[in-house]
């Protein structure tokens, strides 16, 4: 088992790693993470190492984009493991900063996306987009990369990104990984590791009422009847509530009330065992 060749913890390290990668004419391509790697993780490595030169994966579990009364502090974080697994990927170098690297005394900025970054989950979660929007502009311009990756599991995230970057004309190409998912179509997350062997079989009622959403919208089903159905069926499933269950316009994630129209997206999150799960299919 091998690690990757380079572990660099602040952005002059970085800088100087990337510097060099530069000067060798390599493009340079990022996979931004919060750790707790897993295996959709793993398959954005794997892509990457097909699109960039060189790969660099960061970890960095970044406060900014958890709300008071979210899980900042209990978020999974292992190192040794995250290393561990990214031997034998494509992962050139690893960038683990610490979070005066990022945030360092009388930082004061942030990065406010518009109104794709405030409906679903942005409404259920405040200020969360903008912490995601700062903290990737941050890490896409001092990798100075020429890509960045986000899985789809977090659709509205990869589309906010991807808004974000059309908008300040950052000089990188934002790709989406596709979900990978466990045998029951689970999507893989790092909070997937809450739950217990009672709550873990439940979890797999979100997917499925997505699947069975999508089936009832190809056949016409009105929007609104449809998405009270699904939602039932993951309180049916031992779901505790339901934040949010939508038919969206898959660019604009606007409500997408005549499917069929424009490519749409079903997505929804809900609360199981105190772990609140997102997922989302295409129409
Ligand atoms: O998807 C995540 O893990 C995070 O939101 C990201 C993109 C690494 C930003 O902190």
């Amino acid at each position: 088992m091998s690690i990757p060749a380079a572990i660099v913890r602040d952005r002059t390290g970085l800088q100087t790693l990337v510097d060099s990668w530069k000067a060798d004419g390599a493009t340079v391509g990022i996979v931004p993470t919060m750790g707790a790697l897993h295996k959709g993780h793993l398959s954005l490595v794997d892509t990457m190492g097909r699109h960039a030169d060189k790969t660099l994966v960061s970890i960095f579990v970044n406060p900014t984009q958890f709300g008071p009364n979210e899980d900042f502090d209990a978020y999974p974080r292992d190192e040794a493991g995250d290393l561990a697994a990214l031997a034998d990927t494509p992962a050139d170098a690893v960038y683990i900063p610490d979070r005066r690297d990022m945030y360092p005394d009388g930082f004061d900025t942030a990065i406010r996306v518009g109104a794709i970054a405030d409906r679903l989950e942005g409404a259920s979660r405040p200020g969360h987009f903008d912490g995601v929007a700062t903290i990737v502009a941050k890490l896409i311009l001092t990798a100075r990369a020429d890509y960045a990756i986000f899985g789809e599991k977090d659709y509205q995230q990869l589309c906010v990104i991807r808004h974000m970057a059309a908008d300040l004309n950052l000089p990188v190409t934002i790709l989406g990984g596709t979900t990978v998912r466990e045998d029951d179509g689970l999507a893989s997350s790092s909070r997937n590791r809450y739950f217990d062997t009672e709550s873990r079989p439940k979890a797999a009622g979100l997917n499925r009422a997505l699947r069975d959403l999508t089936v009832d919208i190809r056949n016409g089903l009105d929007v609104t009847a449809a998405c009270a159905k699904a939602e039932q069926s993951i309180l049916s499933a031992g779901f505790a509530s339901v934040d949010y269950v939508a038919v969206a316009d898959a660019e604009t994630l606007a409500p997408l009330t005549t499917p069929g129209a424009r490519p749409g997206r079903v997505l929804a999150a809900a609360r199981l065992h105190g772990v609140r799960l997102i997922d989302n299919l295409p129409l």
